[in-house]
């Protein structure tokens, strides 16, 4: 049947509460505040406990689908230790999710580590692959019989931008020849993921997700603005999928760094996960520690998030037929907003789900979506003040759950598309 995945996303340090991991320290140590803010890590959306009450929500929106990530400090807390209890209460959760009829997305990497990683480990040095393929073995054996579809990564360049080349996540180093020797490490290993995965289950659906965004020059009429523009198109959006099939990691940023090394990937991915959020204005700046400015303005009319986002619902269209050239089949595996208002949740999923039916028909292989998020969540850089969520949590009140009206819309909608995809399926007998 022509089915499409209707999902809800989410990462398990955002939302389950109750971790220590490399970023928890980072934050006890300060780190995050070398950037003026100082989030707090008030326990996600205590989702770790909570569980079996948000399971029974995923149910009410009747999502087929949830894309989710275990959280590895919790399940390997030392090096030679792996904690049986966590990956037995995963193991509830995915059993529930199964009986349930949702189709689980599980990511294995979500930006975080356990606290003992970057100093044992780094991403920068080859010991990674080994250290990250023995922890995913162990996922592997022990819940590969009930997973079809494997996210190996969430966003390899956004991490490594953040960690190795500006200093906002730990291990908070900036060097950005280091930043591209740990997206070379990350992308081999994906591939050695990609190995293991497909050789214990062929069936299996690997990929990665990937953050795009559009970029446009800050002044239309400056030419070294457009120039800008392009070639932060090309490095953060083709770059990696360019490597996948040239076996080549390889970027010339003038004044910023050269990078060309060969990354075994052999185009060993079968999806492409997109994570799309907005356009971003870029600008040459005369600012030798800072030559590139950002920015965004309402120039859509769609408006800005409350991170100060443009939305710009026809990028997803663009992006989406960018990706379809790559050849593989593509999961919106991120898009959301982060607003109060649930009137304009409401306007935003419309606008951008209504691009991707439109990408469908025009023949591009996108095969489902995700809202990010399901719950209210612990945003990054933001702490718990920016509302991602589909359902609501009262943060004073114990963490109480409520529905928005966004999420009865979403279940609406699903259900119009899944009535309507099964009748036309039916014609065709
Ligand atoms: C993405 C991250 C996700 C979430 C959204 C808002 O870049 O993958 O964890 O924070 O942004």
């Amino acid at each position: 049947m022509n089915r499409f995945y209707w999902g809800l996303a989410s990462s398990a340090f955002q939302t389950e509460g109750y971790i220590q991991n490399d970023m928890t320290e980072w934050e006890a140590l300060g780190g995050f505040r070398q950037d003026g803010k100082n989030p707090i890590y008030r326990h996600g959306a205590a989702h770790w406990q909570r569980w079996q009450q948000d399971f029974k929500l995923l149910q009410k929106i009747g999502v087929n689908a949830y894309r989710f990530s275990m959280e590895w400090a919790r399940i390997q807390p030392e090096f030679d230790c792996f904690d049986h209890k966590a990956l037995d209460q995963y193991e509830r959760m995915l059993d529930r999710l199964l009986g349930l009829k949702i189709e689980p997305f599980l990511t294995l990497h979500h930006f975080t580590h356990p606290a003992w990683f970057h100093a044992q480990t780094p991403w920068v040095s080859d010991k990674a692959q080994e250290t990250f393929c023995r922890y995913a073995d162990v996922l592997l054996e022990r819940f590969g019989d009930r997973i079809n579809y494997w996210i190996t990564f969430n966003e390899p360049l956004v991490w490594a931008l953040a960690a190795y080349g500006d200093a906002k996540f730990p291990p908070g180093k900036n060097n950005l020849n280091d930043m591209m020797l740990v997206v070379k490490n990350i992308l081999q290993t994906h591939s050695c993921l990609y190995r293991r995965i497909k050789s214990a289950l062929p069936l299996a659906q690997v990929g990665m997700a990937k953050h795009f965004i559009i970029f446009a020059p800050r002044r239309k009429w400056l030419a070294a603005d457009r120039k800008l523009a392009d070639l932060l198109h090309s490095f953060f959006n083709e770059m990696v999928p360019r490597a996948f099939k040239s076996n080549r990691l390889k970027f010339r940023f003038p004044f910023l760094f050269s990078f060309d090394e060969p990354v075994a990937l052999n185009n060993q991915v079968d999806f492409w996960g997109v994570n799309y959020y907005y356009r971003m204005l870029a600008a040459i700046r005369m600012n030798f520690r800072r030559p590139i400015g950002f920015d965004f303005k309402n120039i859509s009319g769609e408006g800005l998030t409350d991170m100060g986002w443009e939305i710009y619902s026809e990028g997803l269209l663009r992006i989406l037929k960018q990706v379809a050239a790559y050849g593989k089949d593509i999961y919106i595996t991120e898009n959301g907003i982060a607003t109060t208002d649930d009137a304009r949740r409401i306007r935003f999923m419309d606008a951008h789900i209504q691009k991707t039916l439109k990408a469908e028909q025009m023949g591009v292989p996108v095969r489902g979506y995700f809202y990010w998020s399901f719950l209210d969540n612990y945003e990054w850089l933001e702490g718990n003040s920016k509302r991602f969520g589909l359902v609501h949590v009262d943060y004073r009140q114990d963490f109480a759950r409520s529905l928005k009206p966004s999420a009865a819309h979403y279940a609406r909608l699903i259900q119009i598309d899944t009535t309507k995809r099964k009748s036309l399926e039916l014609k065709k007998f």
